[in-house]
């Protein structure tokens, strides 16, 4: 869109209109119970031509994909997936590109039919759905948004939002009313009558995230959302899907190629390869407890200063009295490199550096008292790692409090050596050839 067409007539003709609309209608208020599970139940997927033949059954037996393809022609879509999404998660599914995410996703609304296996929407196997009662299920239960928001060019932004429910048949007060309060939680009230033309990109998959929500289905399915989108509209976009999503506590399944944004807003995320799952974990737990040495390659390219929070790296605090013998104090100090002195709720006041102690000593000091310093950093137990590297920077501990009290010694050594953890996992992992 040109400067020249954010300042003609008809955009300011839409915007004002727009703004009108948002003025007199009311913030959108959701209090409904909320369902919408997802389980997939050993799964299989197999593209050709006798897709329950030979090559189901080598995929049964464990073979890879490469090798069926190679012995029967047939392309192994999905092997084994077991996967159970609960209420309310942001559940991620992440893998190189051919590794079975859009096939994954495409079971969930029957896009696909599966070759083996069942998949649960709450309590109804999607699979045995057809005809009407599979439309109806995708329509109350289902919102979709994928990679090529195909807005309909002729229609006004808010026609566009209200698609879905004018093909379901709902009147237009109504759909009107939902249509706004789907734009409203993507922020876009003051465009509703806009063309999507008018739109930026960004804004464009807005409408399309506003469209999905519009039926208030308890499930979003999202494929590659926002993989088109430039670095820094998609964290505004991450971010106000999680926003959305602790709001409205959608169960939302979210396929992306990178592990970046799988990390950011999964609740859980899984790792798929070659059609089979390798991994379904925490972002913590998939950065952490690398299941394979797949797996841990992924992750080093990733900054994990992100997820590791400081109490998966704090040791305990082992505090230490202002009037204690300084020489003991420092033996004690072993490899937390400082320790700290609490005032009588249990906040720390003091604190004593192994190299403070030592100087101090030499200096023939010999009680605690005399080797304190109070400039010492503080931080929270779920802070994450990137949140207080500033703080580390200094190379002196830091004092872990959570309601007012010490709970632990962050040593910026022990930082550094978490962050290496991964990396040395995987040296002492077989290296796998990359499908
Ligand atoms: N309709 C189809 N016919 C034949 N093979 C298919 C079909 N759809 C998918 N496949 C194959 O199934 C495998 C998984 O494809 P899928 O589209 O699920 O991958 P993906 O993980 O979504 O990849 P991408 O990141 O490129 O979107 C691929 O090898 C693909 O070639
Ligand atoms: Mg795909």
């Amino acid at each position: 869109m040109t400067p020249s067409e954010y300042t003609g007539p008809a955009f300011w003709a839409s915007a004002f209109l727009g703004d009108y609309l948002a003025f007199w209608w009311p913030e959108p208020t959701y209090i409904e119970i909320v369902t919408g599970t997802i389980r997939l139940e050993g799964v299989y997927k197999i593209f050709g031509e006798q897709p329950r033949g030979r090559a189901l059954e080598l995929a049964q037996a464990g073979h890879s994909k490469t090798e069926i393809q190679a012995w029967t022609d047939h392309v192994v879509g999905l092997a084994d997936v077991n996967v159970d999404i609960r209420q309310g998660e942001l559940f991620v599914i992440m893998g190189l590109s051919g590794s079975g995410k859009s096939t994954a996703i495409r079971t969930v609304n029957q896009l696909h039919s599966v070759t083996a296996g069942s998949v649960w929407v709450d309590d109804v196997d999607i699979q045995t759905l057809s005809g009407r009662a599979l439309q109806a299920v995708r329509r109350e239960k289902m919102g979709m948004v994928f990679q090529h928001f195909a807005l309909f060019p002729h229609r006004n932004v808010i026609d566009n939002v209200a698609y879905g429910l004018e093909v379901q048949g709902v009147d237009k007060t109504e759909r009107v009313n939902s249509a706004m309060e789907a734009l409203s939680l993507v922020g876009l009230q003051r465009y509703a009558m806009s063309m999507p033309s008018q739109l930026s990109g960004g804004m464009q998959q807005r409408v399309g995230l506003a469209r999905a929500l519009a039926s208030d289905p308890s499930i979003l399915l999202m494929d590659e959302a926002f993989s088109a989108l430039d670095p820094l509209i998609r964290r505004q976009m991450q971010d106000e899907l999680m926003a959305i999503q602790q709001q409205l506590k959608k169960t939302i399944l979210f396929i992306t190629h990178d592990l970046n944004e799988a990390l950011r807003i999964g609740d859980r995320v899984c790792i798929m390869r070659g059609g089979r799952v390798v991994q379904i974990g925490t972002p913590e737990e998939i950065l952490t407890k690398p299941a394979s040495g797949y797996v841990a390659e992924f992750v080093q390219d990733v900054d994990q200063g992100r997820v590791i929070e400081v109490q998966e790296v704090m040791v305990e605090p082992a505090p230490i009295a202002a009037t204690d013998s300084l020489a003991a104090a420092v033996r004690s100090i072993e490899d937390r490199a400082g320790v700290f002195v609490l005032d009588a709720n249990g906040a720390p006041e003091a604190m004593l550096t192994v190299a403070d102690g030592l100087d101090a000593l030499e200096r023939g000091a010999s009680v605690v008292s005399e080797a304190l310093r109070t400039d010492f950093e503080r931080c929270g137990p779920r802070q994450t790692l990137n949140e207080i590297y500033a703080s580390a920077g200094r190379g002196l501990p830091i004092a872990v409090v959570e309601d007012g009290k010490l709970v632990g010694n962050l040593d910026p050594r022990h930082i550094m050596k978490e962050l290496g953890r991964v990396e040395s996992l995987i040296d002492s992992f077989e290296r796998e050839v990359f499908l």
